[in-house]
């Protein structure tokens, strides 16, 4: 033991003090872990009273020799060595934390969140933060290597009527306007290309005030990039070489190539323009075998289509219950699920027995690769609607059957998404990435007759089914991003008063460009193995968009609201 006998000064709180009698021990947490602290009442009494008052979460500097511990704890950095305690000053008392502060806590998530400051001083709360950083460093450390400015862009923007709802902030000198927050700095990372900038990143806040989710916080950061003379291939090359210096820095993963997926395939394949690879699972379209049988329910869909689960066909009655509760419920939307069970035997028994024989039941199991144990399950229904349904429960299966590893990672490029999707709601199209996103050029004449059909330059990199970022290769002319605007339904002075400083710029040379954003707090909680992305910001937000230990947003004073030419109106 190359530190015993040592002499050594320590500062950190106070996890936990056990007295023995004859003996005392404190665990001492500081950043770098917990140290066990011994003092012995024979050898020096007061010290060992002194240690017997303290508190928990005082915060205390001992000072002691090094010694190696009789009972070694390899789970823990400083686990083979105790400190013999030879004097302790408190730097401060604290009073009786509202919760436990150590990884398994009996605090409640609303406490902790009101309480942030104490849960990170949490070590599976704080190496979250530890991993951000790393993450963040070696995200520079690549795009400084590849030649990128790091720029700052505005935060005090101006609202646009693209994507989310904007959060507003009232201007005082401007009474009566308001600025707004950046959904993303998309506008103004074009305007560096025409700057010439040539390639821009910047680890930066976005603002949306959308509904929240586990992977949605209303301000998240993105990695956002851009470049000049760039086409597709050249951008996903880039960002590819990103994410594998991730990788290999930061979890010590080599990844293979990324394969390329078209959406139309990920939508055929998985019903999801970000599917999970991790697992096989792919669906089977079933129209041309099970249609004209006299099953109503096959006869009049859209579209028929099947999973197969590999060694399932022993489910219970009760699973299989549970599978159609799953399907049936109002998010996935389903009517009903279908499924056959290929025994071991060679016999093949389907809720739908009546309307095809045990032959065309062969089929159904060869067209879907189906073997003696599998679990055939499948759905029928109008097309997109059914889709989106068997992927939740192909993504369910793979979780039931342990398909999903957190510690595997399967990352994919989805390209040639649709331009825009038509929106029911206000009867219009909108641009399904953003305004700026280029059509691919062989679609263009598609603009006027079938925007619908018109295809885009853009991609997103997905990684164990989450959308990890996305990007395009942009409009740079002043007329095509005109007409993309008027296919969006704005009118020509619309679009001059809000995108008028973009299409003004494009006049003066812009160069061809491209880009992506990565959410970085989503990235961030993949490599640490969690679903939340709150876990891996310092001070998130809950679910309402509250800050609950701040207690924002709040009121502000009648005086403030006067200064800036506010009024409320209670809603009635
Ligand atoms: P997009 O809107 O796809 O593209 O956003 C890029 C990435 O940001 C992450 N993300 C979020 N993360 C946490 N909370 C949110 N509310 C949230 N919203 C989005 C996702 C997403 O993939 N300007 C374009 C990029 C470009 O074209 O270059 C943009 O913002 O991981």
């Amino acid at each position: 033991m190359a530190d015993a006998g040592t002499n050594v000064t320590l500062c950190g709180w106070l996890q936990r003090s056990r007295d023995l009698g004859g003996m005392t021990f404190l665990d001492l947490r500081d950043k770098y872990g917990i140290t066990q602290v011994v003092f012995n009442m024979e050898s020096n009494a007061a010290l060992c009273t002194q240690a017997r008052a303290l508190g928990r979460e005082f915060v205390l500097q001992i000072t002691g020799t090094v010694a190696e511990r009789s009972n070694k704890n390899p789970k823990m950095l400083t686990g083979d060595v105790e400190i013999t305690a030879q004097s302790i000053t408190v730097l401060n008392e604290s009073k009786i934390p509202p919760f436990t502060i150590e990884d398994e806590t009996d605090g409640g998530e609303e406490l902790r969140m009101k309480y942030r400051y104490l849960d990170l001083r949490r070590n599976i709360v704080s190496k979250n933060l530890r991993l951000r950083h790393k993450m963040a460093q070696q995200t520079r450390v690549y795009l400084d290597g590849e030649g990128f400015t790091e720029i700052e862009t505005p935060v005090l923007i101006k609202s646009t009527p693209e994507g989310a709802r904007d959060f507003v902030v009232p201007s005082r000198m401007n009474q009566g306007e308001f600025y707004a927050l950046p959904q993303s700095p998309q506008t103004f990372k074009q305007l560096l290309m025409v700057a010439g900038m040539e390639r821009y990143y910047q680890m930066v806040k976005c603002f949306r005030d959308e509904d929240l989710r586990a992977d949605r916080q209303p301000e998240f950061t993105q990695i956002d990039c851009e470049m000049s003379f760039v086409r597709q291939e050249d951008v996903l090359n880039m960002f590819e070489g990103l994410a594998k210096h991730l990788f290999k820095s930061v979890l010590n993963i080599e990844m293979n190539e990324f394969p390329r997926m078209t959406f139309d395939e990920a939508m055929r394949l998985y019903g999801n323009d970000k599917p999970d690879l991790r697992f096989e699972m792919k669906f089977t379209e079933l129209n041309s075998i099970v249609k004209g049988c006299g099953f109503k329910v096959f006869d009049d869909a859209e579209l028929i289509i099947g999973i197969t689960a590999p060694g399932c066909a022993e489910y219970t009655r009760k699973q299989l219950d549970e599978l159609t509760e799953f399907v049936k419920r109002p998010q996935i939307g389903a009517s009903g699920l279908v499924y056959a069970k290929y025994q071991q035997d060679g016999h093949i028994k389907s809720t739908v027995d009546k309307f095809y024989t045990p032959e065309q039941l062969k089929v159904w199991a060869e067209t879907m690769n189906a073997k003696p144990g599998d679990l055939i399950l499948i759905l029928a229904g109008e097309k997109n609607k059914i889709r989106k349904a068997l992927s939740e429960l192909r993504l369910e299966m793979g979780t039931r059957l342990g398909l999903r590893d957190r510690n595997k990672y399967i990352a994919l490029w989805v390209t040639d998404f649709p331009l825009v999707e038509w929106n029911e709601e206000g009867k219009r199209w909108h641009a399904m990435h953003h305004p700026f996103t280029s059509p691919k050029p062989e679609d263009v004449p598609l603009l006027d007759k079938d925007p619908g059909a018109v295809r885009a330059n853009a991609y997103d990199m997905v990684i164990n089914g989450v959308e990890i970022g996305g990007g395009s290769i942009r409009i740079h002319n002043k007329e095509l991003q005109g007409k993309m605007f008027e296919v969006l339904g704005f009118t020509k002075e619309q679009a001059q008063s809000q995108f008028g400083f973009l299409m003004n710029a494009f006049e003066y040379g812009a160069p061809p460009h491209g880009g992506v954003a990565f959410g970085f707090d989503r990235w961030c909680a993949m490599f640490g193995g969690s679903d939340s992305i709150r876990d891996y910001i310092a001070f998130p937000k809950n679910n309402s968009g509250r800050d609950v230990m701040i207690d924002a947003p709040s009121d502000i004073s009648e005086e403030q609201l006067k200064e800036l030419g506010i009024r409320i109106v209670q809603p009635e």
